[in-house]
């Protein structure tokens, strides 16, 4: 497989210094984590700039669809154990590190992970961030904290459990086993999985199809779906109804309903 259409690069895949690595596929914009030599641990820096480029994108009306990409190897092994070792509970709480990782999790527009190779720790929690995880079948995911001293701290007991229920989340974060990526896909926690050599091509053709959908549909459908983990059922579909009746005022509503009556496909105009 091979991606389909012309990508540009923002910044140069070359620079073997710079943590995250950017460019654009039409509507899509993707982000490479690169920081190979630790298996892309995620340090403080390179999560500002992953949160500060996301944001950018969520208002930028020429980009409907993230890809967040890891390498082949690591998706991520983890925050970067280096940077956090000789903290303290004082310097932690004064430097709030997470506080960057909700910037992400506050971003309205679909974000597609491409999973290959490790997604541990605080990758894992980065992956359970993204809305679409396509995950290669060479994939290794867990919250391994429990063996470095620590727990889950970017919303791993949290969010795990709610995506896989207590079971299997007491045993990925107590005992610090790691899912294949067969299990994940079993238990719900990635999207799709997919042979390794596709790892990354294969997550741009999802990302690249979600770019021809209705983009503020596909906003509002995230925010709807994320509000399942915080709203009771009655809340949770009155605030799915308000939404569903905003899209009427779209004129990509009234063309998709349309193309529909007149058996052509629909071209959407993301407004
Ligand atoms: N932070 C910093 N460096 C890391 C790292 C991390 N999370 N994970 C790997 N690295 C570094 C290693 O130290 C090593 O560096 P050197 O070559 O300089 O020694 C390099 O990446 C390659 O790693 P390994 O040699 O260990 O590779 P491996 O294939 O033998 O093992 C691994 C791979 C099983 C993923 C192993 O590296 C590992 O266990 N990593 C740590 C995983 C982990 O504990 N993650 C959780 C971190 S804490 C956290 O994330 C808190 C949170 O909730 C946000």
């Amino acid at each position: 497989m091979t991606s389909l259409t012309e990508t540009k690069p923002m910044s140069s895949p070359t620079s073997s210094d710079a943590l995250i690595l950017t460019e654009t596929s039409g509507a899509v914009g993707i982000i490479r984590i690169n920081r190979p030599k630790v298996l892309n641990a995620l340090n403080p820096e390179l999560m500002t700039q992953l949160a500060v480029q996301m944001e950018k994108w969520d208002a930028d009306s020429a980009i409907s669809v993230m890809l967040l990409a890891g390498s082949e190897r690591a998706w991520a092994a983890g925050a970067d154990i280096g940077d956090m070792a000789e903290q303290t509970a004082i310097s932690m709480y004064e430097r709030d590190q997470f506080a960057t990782w909700d910037r992400i999790a506050r971003i309205k527009k679909p974000i597609v992970a491409a999973v290959s190779g490790y997604a541990l720790g605080g990758g894992c929690e980065l992956m359970m961030m993204c809305d679409i995880v396509i995950a290669a079948d060479n994939a290794q995911i867990g919250q391994p904290e429990i063996n470095i001293g620590v727990m889950p701290g970017a919303g791993g007991t949290q969010r795990l459990t709610r995506a896989v229920g207590k079971a299997v989340a007491m045993d990925v974060i107590l005992a610090g086993r790691n899912l294949t990526a067969q299990e994940a896909l079993a238990v719900g926690l990635v999207s799709r999985l997919v042979p390794r050599e596709h790892w990354f091509d294969a997550a741009l053709k999802v990302a690249q199809d979600l770019a021809k959908k209705p983009s503020v549909a596909l906003r509002l459908a995230k925010e709807a779906v994320l509000k399942a983990h915080e709203l009771n059922l009655t809340e949770g579909v009155l605030h799915e109804r308000k939404l569903f009746y905003m899209l009427f005022a779209t004129e990509d509503q009234k063309e998709g309903m349309k193309a529909f009556a007149e058996k052509r496909k629909a071209s959407f105009k993301g407004r």
